[in-house]
């Protein structure tokens, strides 16, 4: 086996770092010689090959399987990989590295035209390392700390070259398709998607806690009135602090997990009637009781408005919500784990994760895409106010994605259901998105830029009668299901999360200057 070396600047494709010739094996020889053949070669995978097309992977990780199980007469075909993902030998060294981490794989077959022609694995990433001085490496964080793995979760990931993500092991798209939210809250908080029975139970339990607090109730006019003007968001923060405080929230740290899963709870179903209590208030408007009777998108529009909604509505609204419980690592959930990291109580990192979601970089987005597309008005005027916007440095408000390369699934799915409630704008809005896709890809031709959930949430959300200023809050009703999930997580396993920074100003110990 030989390894191409890199280039004098540095390897730049996949053809040039990978081990070729690859080391090969047929479906029917026996795991041992295919064993024998990698310990022989050095090498920690052989493709599997049917004449020149590839079928099949054999890792050192299926051996360890194998090992663990009874091995039998194990032919390779038994224990492979089959149809794996391949690469192709001119795309570049940084995205197959990509993909390799984002599956877990630790092996690619090189496949150029239908030929494999060698592997490219995280042993060619050790090689290339190996030239890095060290100090380069320690200090070669990303900005934004993009592609960072942080810490280990059962709780869901999103893998953004596909377009793909999921909760637990269901991809979210079809549970949004196919559940109801307080199923899916069930399969974030128990870990399980309900039974009948399961779901009575879980049913019974949440409904009460919707109701606010007496002593918080009671203060929400003064605090309405105090904040006037301001956002809800803004006022949620204050109130949920304040769930926290007079229920006795204590340290996360000293709660053992049956009572941070009870505050987990109680602050889910506390958040939306809290939003909407806030929003009537400060619009003169009575409070609206939580409605026993209705699920969790249709009581909280019935909270909002004061009439029950019509169940297309509700519907729409809650695969909305079902669809933005979770998504792996982004800004808020972060922040989530490293306020509950400290040992601080739930509330504080609700409260922490709702100031990060409120940034138009994070989940400030959507009213701003909807103002985008009222301001653009009509399909003649896309043109020239897209290619204006980008050409002056604007970003385009529903497009691009730190993790997505591809389409967003969300809002590949939130686009269905604003055709199916007809939504108003919605013809507006997919020619907007059509042409500013192609639009950055032609002023930004080395970005992947498309358009991600808060296009089309801005267009669901008002079709069902949501007003402008309540689409983050309502993305705030069900992310905090995720935050919930991840702080109880982070607290079961907890590690302070304290990372470090690079020190780049004016060389110090320098004398303090006498004062003046
Ligand atoms: N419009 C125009 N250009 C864009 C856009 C956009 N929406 N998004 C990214 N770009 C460009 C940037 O200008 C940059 O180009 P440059 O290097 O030539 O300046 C390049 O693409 C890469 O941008 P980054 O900032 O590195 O991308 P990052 O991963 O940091 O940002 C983000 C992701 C914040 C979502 C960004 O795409 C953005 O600002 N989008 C608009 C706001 C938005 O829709 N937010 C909602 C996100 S979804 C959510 O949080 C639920």
């Amino acid at each position: 086996m030989t390894a191409t070396g890199g280039s004098a600047a540095g390897p730049r494709t996949v053809g040039e770092i990978m081990s070729h010739p690859p080391v090969t094996a047929t479906p029917d020889e026996p795991v041992a010689v295919a064993a024998e053949r990698m310990r022989t070669q050095g090498v920690g995978s052989v493709v599997v090959v049917n004449g020149e097309r590839v079928v099949g992977i054999l890792t050192e990780r299926d051996l360890v399987r194998l090992a663990a199980s009874e091995p039998a007469a194990a032919s390779i075909a038994e224990w492979m990989t089959p149809d794996p993902d391949s690469v192709a030998p001119d795309v570049a060294v940084t995205e197959a590295f990509a993909s390799l981490a984002e599956h877990g794989y630790r092996h690619i077959p090189v496949v150029d035209d239908g030929r494999v022609v060698g592997v490219v694995s995280m042993r060619d990433l050790m090689r290339i390392a190996q030239i890095q001085p060290a100090d380069h490496l320690a200090h070669d964080v990303p900005r934004g700390l993009e592609g960072v793995v942080v810490a280990e979760t059962t709780i869901g990931d999103v893998r953004g070259l596909e377009g793909f993500y999921h909760y637990r092991q269901y991809n979210a798209i079809d549970l949004a398709e196919t559940r109801s939210l307080d199923d899916v809250w069930h399969l974030l908080s128990e870990g399980e998607l309900p039974d009948r029975a399961q779901r009575e139970r879980f049913d019974a339990e949440i409904r009460p806690l919707r109701e606010i607090p007496p002593s918080v109730k009671a203060v929400l006019p003064e605090l309405a009135l105090a904040g006037e003007g301001a956002r809800p968001l803004d006022m949620l923060r204050t109130t949920v602090s304040l769930v926290g405080a007079t229920e006795g929230f204590g340290p996360s740290l000293d709660l053992d997990a049956a009572e941070l899963r009870a505050q987990a709870l109680r602050i889910c179903a506390v958040v939306p009637t809290l939003l909407c209590a806030l929003y009537r208030l400060q619009r003169g408007e009575p409070v609206v009781d939580p409605h026993p009777e209705l699920g969790f998108a249709a009581n909280y529009l019935y909270m909002m408005t004061g009439e029950v909604p019509r169940p297309e509505h509700a519907r729409g609204v809650e695969q909305y919500m079902i669809a933005t419980i979770d998504h792996g690592f982004n800004a808020s959930t972060f922040t989530a784990r490293v306020i509950t990291s400290t040992g601080a109580d739930l509330a504080a990192a609700v409260v922490g994760a709702i100031c990060a979601l409120s940034g138009p970089l994070h989940g400030g987005a959507p009213s701003r895409a909807l103002d985008m597309i009222e301001d653009i008005g009509s399909t003649d005027r896309a043109d020239s106010w897209l290619r204006d916007a980008v050409q002056r440095g604007q970003r385009l408000m529903g497009f691009g994605h730190r993790v997505y390369k591809t389409d967003d699934p969300r809002n590949v799915m939130l686009r269905s259901v604003a055709e199916r409630l007809d939504a108003p704008m919605v013809d507006l809005a997919k020619y907007v998105e059509q042409r500013a896709v192609e639009i950055l890809a032609e002023l930004k031709p080395d970005r992947k830029l498309y358009a991600n959930v808060e296009l089309y949430a801005s267009i669901v959300l008002n079709a069902c009668g949501v007003p402008r200023e309540m689409f983050t809050p309502t993305f705030t009703t069900s992310r905090v299901i995720g935050w919930t999930a991840h702080i109880r997580e982070q607290a079961a396993d907890n590690r302070l999360i304290r990372p470090s920074a690079q020190y780049v100003g004016p060389p110090p110990p320098q004398p303090v200057p006498p004062v003046e």
